[in-house]
């Protein structure tokens, strides 16, 4: 008897060690054959590291979980199989800022087993880009692992160097409405993504996350001195993610280029999502649109009832009228609905989401709309109660569907969602999903303030148009620390933007705010008009009063200017210095470039060559004036216009804090 149990305990003893043993480099290339993804276990931990053309990009770095009342999932694995598989095929997005993208990977599937007794599974997926590596965690189906509560993530980003990182914090009462800071990565606090990073071996790389479903959103924090872990937004109770099993979690993502600006066209996050497969795409456009709001930013009107309530019959006809006079899509209406008076950041509860203030004719404004073929834009702003707002969803979508108001715009001002949980969290997640299927089944598009990130989701839910998710053009209208600095946008380009559309609300042509004096737009009038192309949102809007854009000949560019394109060109630029970038019209011929800078003033040359050389083309030029100055003298603006050709490079002269926007039309 004692020989036999010996005899096994021998053989446990010497399966446990040679499977250790059996551990090894797995090891996945990416098409161009330029990339390199190395997973292997390390004592039984699963690591992974990442470098292209033999120059690192992430040294050997841990994966996986901690997990309350079993074993953790990030150590004592060994590997029960491996899968390898290729793609490479092209998709069309229906709207955004290029039409074709092509998705080209090679993916590495690796199956794990635990040693400990309940032989929990994971698997890992990697998929290896020419310009990216996302990886996700599958928690397959199995027999002692039904449902588990994750008490902390593993995965880190071991960098090669201590290089730079331009980040915003993560935990704060404003959400992701933070100014930009650059520091070292040793020096990052617990930051939101994407969080973009300089290494010092010459690196622009942006990390993030792709297909956030049911899982909290993930943070990052840096320690050492270049290491950066994932701070997975908890539970109000700690917890930070209740996971059944069969399950993925979203797809943690670095993207890599030598320039900063080929981190702009890099379709990673989106080619890691899953097609839409259940969402009729023919009712989903995207659009222009003005609305009563600017004014209640500036204090001219307000949102609640009295002498100065925006949302009136009368002030939404002007709007209305203004709007299809210019052509415009649609018409935002904030305020509107009951709820607003007294300290509505406070009283959240209170909002009805069907219920019309005595002043505004629902019905009858969205019939006015209509016979002028003008969209009325919907507003939910829950402030952050998300009880009151699910309690009455149901019925606010079907009566806007009845309505024909198929765009919405729904916001959750406020520093924690119901119940005191953040929005970044599963909470969080679960909510906004919730608004985005439910949407869907009415027929509804949605622009999302206060947001989740994005994290490209709006492939698989095409009517998730365009969310804000940092400062927008308001924090120039109240901000108290003086709104948006001149390299804010020249930054955003490279970090928020990188995950998808925002909705900025640029467009202010009065750039000083009369009732609130210490408060003034920080850019030159040109550099308004440029963020049309600059900043990609398929809802665009006009943002300043109409009144402010009569006699403005300067006007024609916003009027001219699509918001949804066939191609999209980062033409140049540096981090929160400057950016110029160039897309096509995904509906005429014509080209759009925008062009911003900081508070620098600059010469660029821009080479032409992304014109069809076959054609030549009229530029219709609006730059800034002589003398033009952020701060001292923002609005002198030329318009001038010329040819040109795919074969001339053009000076685009930017003043301190400015921008130049430029239409270029074929000549037949
Ligand atoms: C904050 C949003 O960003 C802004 O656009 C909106 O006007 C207010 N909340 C009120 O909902």
């Amino acid at each position: 008897m004692k020989s036999i149990s010996y005899f096994l305990a021998t053989i446990i003893i010497f399966t446990v060690f040679s499977c250790n043993r059996r551990s090894k480099d797995i090891s996945l290339t990416s098409p161009d054959l330029k990339s390199q993804l190395i997973f292997s276990l390390k004592d039984g931990k699963p690591v992974f590291s990442l470098m292209k053309n033999g120059k690192d990009i992430v040294l050997s770095s841990p994966m996986g979980f901690e997990i309350k009342d079993f074993p953790n999932l990030d150590a004592n694995f060994v590997i029960i199989g491996e899968d390898f598989s290729n793609s490479d095929h092209k998709w069309e997005q229906p709207w955004g800022e290029t039409k074709t993208i092509r998705n080209n990977y090679c993916e590495l599937k690796v199956f794990l087993q635990t040693l400990s007794l309940e032989r929990l599974k994971m698997n890992i997926i990697f998929r290896l880009y020419n310009d990216g590596l996302g990886f996700r965690y599958e928690f397959p189906e199995q027999e002692n692992l039904k449902e588990f509560k994750i008490a902390k993530e593993e995965t880190q980003f071991i960098l090669p160097d201590n290089g730079y990182a331009w980040w915003i914090p993560a935990y704060k009462p404003e959400r992701y409405e933070y100014l930009y800071k650059k520091s070292s990565i040793s020096e990052i606090d617990t930051v939101h993504t994407p969080l973009t990073i300089e290494t010092k071996n010459g690196w622009f790389l942006a990390i993030h996350e792709a297909s956030i479903i049911d899982f909290p959103s993930t943070t990052l924090f840096g320690f050492d001195t270049n290491k950066i872990g994932c701070d997975l937004v908890p539970w109000k109770n700690g917890i930070k993610a209740y996971v059944k099993t069969p399950s993925f979690t979203p797809w943690r993502t670095i993207q890599f280029a030598e320039k900063p600006t080929d981190l702009i066209t890099n379709y990673l996050i989106l080619n890691l999502n899953e097609p839409n497969t259940t969402v009729d795409t023919s009712w989903i456009k995207p659009g222009k649109y003005v609305g009563i709001w600017w004014g209640m930013h500036i204090g001219q009107y307000t949102w609640g009832s009295g002498a100065k309530h925006g949302a009136t019959n009368k002030n939404t006809m002007k709007y209305i009228d203004f709007a299809s006079k210019y052509g415009f899509d649609g018409v935002l209406v904030e305020g509107w609905n009951i709820g607003w008076d007294g300290d509505w950041i406070a009283n959240g509860s209170i909002f009805s989401f069907t219920e019309a203030y005595p002043d505004y004719d629902l019905k009858k404004l969205t019939e006015y709309a209509k016979s002028k073929n003008v969209q009325l834009i919907g507003h939910n702003e829950t402030s952050a109660h998300i009880d009151n707002y699910e309690a009455q969803i149901e019925d606010a979508y079907k009566l806007y569907e009845s309505l024909g108001i198929k765009y919405l715009k729904t916001g959750y001002v406020g520093q924690k969602l119901f119940n005191g949980e953040w929005h970044h969290g599963q909470y969080g997640v679960r909510h906004y999903q919730k608004t985005i299927e439910l949407a869907a089944k009415h027929h509804i598009m949605l622009d999302i303030h206060e947001p989740i990130k994005d994290s490209g989701i709006r492939r698989t839910w095409p009517n998730l148009m365009t969310r804000e998710g940092a400062r927008g053009m308001e924090w120039d209208a109240w901000g108290t620390d003086g709104g948006n600095p001149p390299n804010y946008v020249p930054t955003l380009v490279f970090t928020r933007l990188l995950s998808g559309p925002m909705d900025f609300t640029p467009g202010i042509f009065d750039l000083e705010i009369p009732l609130k004096p210490n408060n003034q737009v920080n850019t030159t009038l040109a550099k308004q008009l440029a963020y049309y192309v600059v900043i990609y949102s398929p809802l665009q809007m006009a943002a300043d009063l109409p009144e402010n854009y009569s006699n403005k000949p300067e006007f024609q560019f916003i009027v001219d200017v699509p918001c949804d394109w066939e191609d999209t060109k980062a033409i140049n630029g540096e981090i929160g210095e400057y950016v110029t970038i160039a897309r096509k019209d995904r509906n005429s011929s014509d080209w759009y470039l925008g062009s911003i800078t900081n508070e620098r003033p600059r010469d660029l040359t821009i080479s032409l060559d992304f014109l069809d050389d076959k054609q030549d083309y009229e530029a219709l030029i609006y730059a800034d004036g002589v003398d033009a100055n952020w701060k001292t003298n923002p609005y002198p603006l030329d318009i001038t216009n010329c040819t040109v050709t795919s074969k001339d490079s053009i000076i685009i002269k930017l003043a301190p804090g400015g921008g130049q926007a430029i239409r270029l039309t074929p000549i037949n």
